[in-house]
């Protein structure tokens, strides 16, 4: 694998391939000395546009647990602020000796550009890019259900037959995105559920059912509920009458949590808005994988850091 730029690009034997990979790293997490020397000598720079709690430690974490050495880029505080490109950018930090560029921007296909251009000549991992992609968020979510699941058994199992809801502001959200290319690739039957206003456009866009009422696919069988932000910060105009319209009718409440499944997962990409998608008594359950989802990024980016820069050397 060159670059990591979008779940799409992951077939069924090289999605399962990472998250096996990500298993075997996920095993050093246990013992007394965690560090692994696999990426000595080797510099990765995380180059975020955007904000990031989760994504940007966890890479962080990833590297520090590879033994590569970080450079953290943030567009606030830099030269961007006096108008410097994404191209400049990326040449100024290639000039400096990089083997890796991870990505987060606030425009969709920027890390498209850094691996196509020509502009820099390393392996480019998108971490978020826009409302497009979010490909090892699909990851960690693939590999915590496929745990879930298949428990210590997970080893070289895909998700065929796990059914999925993916529900809120889907329009908006690269995790939705990425997560109906990944998860399908592996088996799973995945269905967006959100208002009219917050599906895409096409309804044959994506390998996915698509439907309004939560209510409904609430009393189908489902593994997995994944609750998404709504994205304030990109949402201008209506979507939606009101906050309390929506967790009405579109939130999984304490109502419709305590109808739920015990066996339903509860998944949420983070960072939550507590009160309007998700309850607290969801998000807090033995039910949630939202803590696990953020534990198993740093296995996953582990793995992936891993096979971009050593094209999957033995460990
Ligand atoms: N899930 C996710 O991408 O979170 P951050 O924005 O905090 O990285």
């Amino acid at each position: 694998m060159q670059h990591l730029l979008s779940a799409a690009d992951l077939d069924k034997e090289s999605a399962i391939s990472l998250l096996d990979l990500a298993e075997d790293m996920a095993e050093t997490a246990d013992r007394p000395h965690k560090k692994l020397p696999a990426l000595r000598g080797r510099t990765i720079v995380n180059l975020f546009f955007e904000d990031s709690t989760r994504t940007r430690i966890s890479f962080e974490s990833a590297e520090k647990r590879l033994s590569a050495d970080v450079i953290n880029f943030s567009a606030k505080g830099s030269s961007v602020s006096k108008g410097e490109s994404l191209k400049d950018s990326a040449q100024t930090l290639a000039a400096m000796g990089v083997d890796a560029v991870v990505i987060r921007h606030g425009s969709s296909g920027a890390p498209h550009l850094l691996a196509h251009r020509g502009w820099i000549h390393v392996p480019i991992v998108n971490a978020g890019d826009g409302t497009h992609e979010h490909p090892t968020q699909a990851l960690l979510d693939a590999f915590t259900l496929r745990r879930r699941i298949h428990k210590n058994h997970s080893r070289g199992k895909d998700l065929a037959g796990v059914r999925v809801a993916i529900v809120g502001d889907v329009v908006h959200s690269r995790v939705a995105r990425s997560n109906a290319w990944l998860l399908t690739t592996l088996g799973a039957e995945v269905t967006f559920v959100a208002p009219p206003t917050l599906l895409p456009a096409s309804a044959d866009s994506f390998p996915v059912a698509m439907v309004t009422n939560l209510d409904e696919i609430l009393r189908q069988r489902l593994d997995a509920i994944m609750m998404l932000r709504i994205q304030k910060e990109r949402i201008q105009g209506a979507y939606f009458p009101n906050e309390r319209e929506y967790t009405r009718v579109w939130g999984l409440t304490a109502d419709r949590f305590g109808a739920l499944n015990e066996n339903t997962f509860v998944m949420h990409p983070g960072p939550m808005n507590r009160g309007l998608e998700i309850c607290s008594q969801a998000a807090d359950s033995p039910s949630s994988t939202i803590l696990e989802q953020v534990a198993n990024g740093v296995f996953v980016r582990m793995a992936v850091l891993f096979s971009v820069l050593t094209g999957n050397e033995e460990l």
